[in-house]
C-alpha cells in the first residue's frame, strides 16, 4: 500500500519501491519536510480535497470483522503469522471459516487463509488509504484485482483490511529476492498480460491505480497476477478532460514525469508505470537502484540508451535482458516487449498507448507467439515449472522511506 513521505527534487531512495508523497511539486527541491507540508497546503487545497475517495459506505459484500475476530484469526498478530510490512502497516496471515468468516484454527478443513493488514499508528495517511481501499475494492471485482474479504474499523487507530491470501507473494520477491527460482519468460509475459488486464478494467471505469510497482503485484496459487493496494487509487478525469490535478503520491522510479512535475494525473500515468514494470520483468533490475549511480539509478534512464529506436533495440536488447533467464527466450519477443515498454514510457502522455486497445492486445499476441514457439522448439524454451518462493517465508521489510 502506498505510504506517504515527502519527496524533494534531490531525494534519494533506497530502491524502486520506496514510496513518496510530494507535498510540494518542486523541481528545485527547496525546503525540508515540514515546510513542504505548508507549501503544499497553500498551493492545492482543492486538489487535496479531491483526493478523498467517494465516501460510499463499505460495500455490503464486505464482511465487517471485530478486532477480537482478527486477533483470534492471527494468533494475536503473533510473529508466526507475520508476513511483511508496507507503508500502511504489518501484514499477517490468518485463518477464517470459508462459510461463516469466523476465525478458525490454522489448517481447519472448512477454513481459508487470509492476509490481514493492520494500520500502524505512525501511518501518515492511514485512514484515507484504508477508506480508499474499502471503497474501491468493495465495488470493483475482477480476476486480476486482489479480493478484499472485509475490514475492521473498531476505532480511529484500529483499522484493518482482510484480503484473499496470495499464496506466491509479490512479483517483487520473485524478480529480485535472492534464492528464488527465476520466473520463466512465459510467466513474465503472463504476469504482464494479467496486470494489463487489471489496469484496463480499472481504466474502463475511470479509476487510476496510481501505485503500480512490483510489490503491488501479487501472485496466487495458480500463478495468476493481481493488483493489490488501492490506497492511492482515485477517480480519473471526467467530461473530456485530459487529467486531474492532484498531489504527487506514488513510488519514485515508477511515477510518470509529467505527474511528478505538475501533479497532472491520468490513466496514462498508470501506462508509464506499466512501462517501468515491463522493464523490470525484462531486465530483472529494480525500477530504482542507487548502486547504478546517479545517471542510471532510474531503470528507465539505464535502459533507454539500449532500447530507443528499432535498429538499436534489435542490436542491443540482449544486453539488458535478465541473466537469470539464461537466454531462454526468443530474441524477437524480447524486442517486441522492449518496443512496447518504450511506447509506454513516452514522455508525452498523449503518445503512450492505452491499456485496453493497445497494450493488452500486444501482450496477448506475444503470449500466443510464445506458446507457438515453445511447442515448435525442439529444445525446451522455458525452464520447467518454477519452484516459487515459499509463501510461508516471512516477507521482511526491504523499503527505506525517504
Ligand atoms: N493478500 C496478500 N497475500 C499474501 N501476502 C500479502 C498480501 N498482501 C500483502 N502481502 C505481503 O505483505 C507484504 C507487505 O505488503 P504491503 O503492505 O502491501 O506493502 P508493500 O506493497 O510496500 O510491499 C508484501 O511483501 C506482500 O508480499
Ligand atoms: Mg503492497
Amino acid at each position: 500500500m502506498g505510504n506517504c513521505c515527502c519527496i524533494k527534487g534531490s531525494a534519494k531512495c533506497a530502491n524502486a519501491s520506496t514510496p513518496f508523497e510530494s507535498k510540494v511539486v518542486s523541481k528545485s527541491g527547496g525546503g525540508g519536510g515540514a515546510s513542504n507540508n505548508n507549501n503544499f497546503s497553500s498551493k492545492s487545497k482543492a486538489a487535496a480535497a479531491a483526493e478523498v475517495p467517494p465516501a460510499a459506505p463499505p460495500a455490503s459484500s464486505l464482511k465487517s470483522f471485530s478486532m477480537g475476530d482478527l486477533r483470534a484469526a492471527t494468533k494475536n498478530f503473533g510473529s508466526s503469522s507475520y508476513l511483511g510490512e508496507g507503508g500502511f502497516g504489518c501484514v499477517y496471515k490468518g485463518w477464517i471459516d470459508e462459510a461463516t468468516f469466523a476465525p478458525t484454527k490454522p489448517g481447519a478443513a472448512s477454513g481459508r487463509m487470509v492476509a490481514i493488514k493492520k494500520l500502524k499508528k505512525e501511518s501518515f495517511q492511514g485512514h484515507k488509504e484504508w477508506l480508499a481501499e474499502v471503497t474501491y475494492l468493495g465495488q470493483l471485482h475482477h480476476e486480476n484485482l486482489v479480493k478484499l474479504v472485509g475490514y475492521c474499523s473498531d476505532s480511529d487507530s484500529n483499522k484493518l483490511l482482510v484480503y484473499e491470501y496470495m499464496l506466491r507473494g509479490s512479483l517483487e520477491n520473485h524478480l529480485f529476492r535472492r534464492g528464488t527460482h527465476p520466473l520463466t519468460w512465459a510467466s513474465r509475459i503472463a504476469v504482464a498480460a494479467d496486470v494489463a488486464r487489471g489496469l484496463a478494467f480499472l481504466h474502463a471505469r475511470d479509476v487510476i491505480f496510481r501505485d503500480l510497482k512490483s510489490s503491488n503485484v501479487l501472485l496466487d496459487g495458480a500463478h495468476r497476477a493481481k493488483l493489490s493496494d488501492f490506497g492511492l487509487a482515485r477517480a480519473g478525469p471526467t467530461a473530456g478532460r485530459s487529467h486531474v490535478s492532484t498531489r504527487v503520491v506514488g513510488t519514485r522510479g515508477y511515477a510518470a514525469p509529467e505527474y511528478v512535475a505538475t501533479g497532472h494525473l491520468s490513466a496514462k500515468s498508470d501506462v508509464y508505470g506499466f512501462g517501468v514494470l515491463l522493464l523490470e520483468l525484462m531486465t530483472g533490475r529494480r525500477a530504482l537502484d542507487e548502486s547504478r549511480g546517479p545517471a542510471a539509478e532510474l531503470l528507465v534512464d539505464w535502459a533507454r540508451p539500449f532500447l530507443t529506436g528499432e535498429r538499436r533495440r534489435k542490436q542491443q536488447v540482449m544486453r539488458v535482458m535478465d541473466t537469470r533467464l539464461g537466454g531462454q527466450y526468443p530474441k524477437r519477443q524480447a524486442q517486441e516487449m522492449a518496443e512496447l515498454a518504450m511506447r509506454c514510457l513516452q514522455n508525452d502522455p498523449k503518445n503512450r498507448p492505452t491499456m485496453a486497445d493497445d497494450v493488452l492486445p500486444c501482450l496477448l499476441l506475444l503470449q500466443q507467439a510464445n506458446t507457438k514457439s515453445s511447442s515448435l522448439a525442439t529444445t525446451t524454451m522455458e525452464v520447467p515449472s518454477p519452484r516459487l518462493v515459499s509463501s510461508t517465508t516471512p516477507v521482511h521489510r526491504r523499503h527505506r522511506k525517504i
